[in-house]
């Protein structure tokens, strides 16, 4: 999820906006696409070297479901770790800042873990005011739908837009104070450049004295982060070959999934975990809607996602850089994982 790759999807809601949201959802209505589109992407990334592929692609409707199915893993401890922190400090988390406050969530997907937050932020004020920003209006639509049926005080605005539109777009009723949440450690398959240019837009978006959530991985042994990411029942290893199925059905290639196989390593310089394809053996791949054939060595790779994780020393310095401060941090009880709250400060404070 490349910040410079997530801009070029803007999916937005205008047809959505009679149809399929729910009421006490005001949607938000922006301009077309702007940017390359999946062949593009493909085309660039596969007559690149080394050759790569984004990771937003990873996400159709079946690597959708896989994600969501690797959040269920053993090895994947990542959602069951940041679960754990709301379940224990959700109403800490939102006291950090004087109520009412408004939530906006970058990536929101289900808003499964959310729901902690949004109850906690209810119990405190009564009613709730709910901006989650995600690529997929249907997403979106079905989320928004389910969650104001659960909670009858919340009203929502939807925002199908990638992040750069949608933090363009949020509301601040009067009195509120804005929290932004970008949780999951999302932040972590940006580089580290990247993840700066985000943080500092969503500085630029709120005021000082409002407030981000940041869920992140932290770094530990390679012997506790290879698994996750390379799970024993192949989960991880069919979200990653997922890749090839779609771009032989949207792009009339022809890989032979039996010829890569997925690798996972933790790249300890980088301090990332790295997801390649590997070619099994020297083969030509053809894709007939680019009209492009590709040439692979037997052992060569597609990069296909980084998985960046952080010691708090460095998430402290990112704060610093982008305009924040590290207020509080919350871990699990194994301490592999962060949620930290920072304070946006004026540039006089900086
Ligand atoms: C979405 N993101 C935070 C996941 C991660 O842990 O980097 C994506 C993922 N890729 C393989 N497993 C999970």
């Amino acid at each position: 999820m490349l910040i410079g790759a997530y801009s070029k999807e803007a999916v937005m809601m205008s047809n959505l906006a009679s149809s399929v949201l729910p009421t006490r959802t005001q949607p938000l209505v922006a301009d077309a696409l702007t940017t390359n589109s999946f062949a593009d992407d493909v085309r660039a990334g596969l007559t690149a070297h080394p050759k790569t592929l984004l990771p937003k692609y990873f996400y159709d409707a079946l690597g959708s479901q896989l994600f969501e199915a690797i959040c269920l893993l053993p090895e994947y401890y990542l959602t069951r770790a940041e679960t754990e922190i709301f379940e224990t400090s959700a109403a800490e988390i939102v006291a950090q800042l004087p109520e009412p406050i408004t939530l906006v969530e970058l990536g929101s997907g289900s808003s499964r873990k959310t729901r902690l937050l949004l109850a906690a932020a209810l119990a405190r004020q009564g009613s709730l005011h709910y901006q989650p920003i995600d690529i997929s209006e249907t997403i979106l639509a079905q989320s928004a739908a389910k969650l104001l049926g659960d909670y009858p005080q919340l009203q929502i605005t939807p925002l199908a837009a990638d992040y750069t539109r949608g933090l363009g777009a949020l509301t601040r009723r009067a009195g509120e104070r804005i929290l932004v949440l970008f949780l999951g450690s999302n932040i972590g398959n940006y580089t580290p450049a990247e993840a700066r240019d985000l943080l500092r837009q969503i500085r630029r978006a709120i005021q000082p004295g409002d407030g981000l959530l940041l869920g992140a991985d932290l770094k530990k042994s390679a012997a506790l982060l290879e698994p996750a990411y390379d799970d024993a029942l192949g989960v991880t290893a069919a979200f990653n070959r997922n890749l090839l199925v779609r771009i032989n059905r949207e792009l009339a290639a022809d890989f032979d999934l039996s010829q890569f196989t997925h690798r996972a390593f933790f790249n300890d310089a980088l301090s990332r975990i790295e997801i390649h394809l590997v070619s099994q053996r020297a083969q030509t791949v053809t894709l007939r809607a680019l009209n492009l054939t590709v040439e692979f060595q037997a052992g060569e790779t597609i990069h296909t996602e980084n998985s960046h994780k952080y010691d708090l020393a460095q998430l402290a310095t990112l704060a610093e850089e982008t305009g924040f401060a590290v207020a509080r941090t919350w871990f699990d009880g194994e301490r592999r994982f962060s949620c930290s709250f920072w304070q946006a400060i004026s540039e006089t404070g900086r």
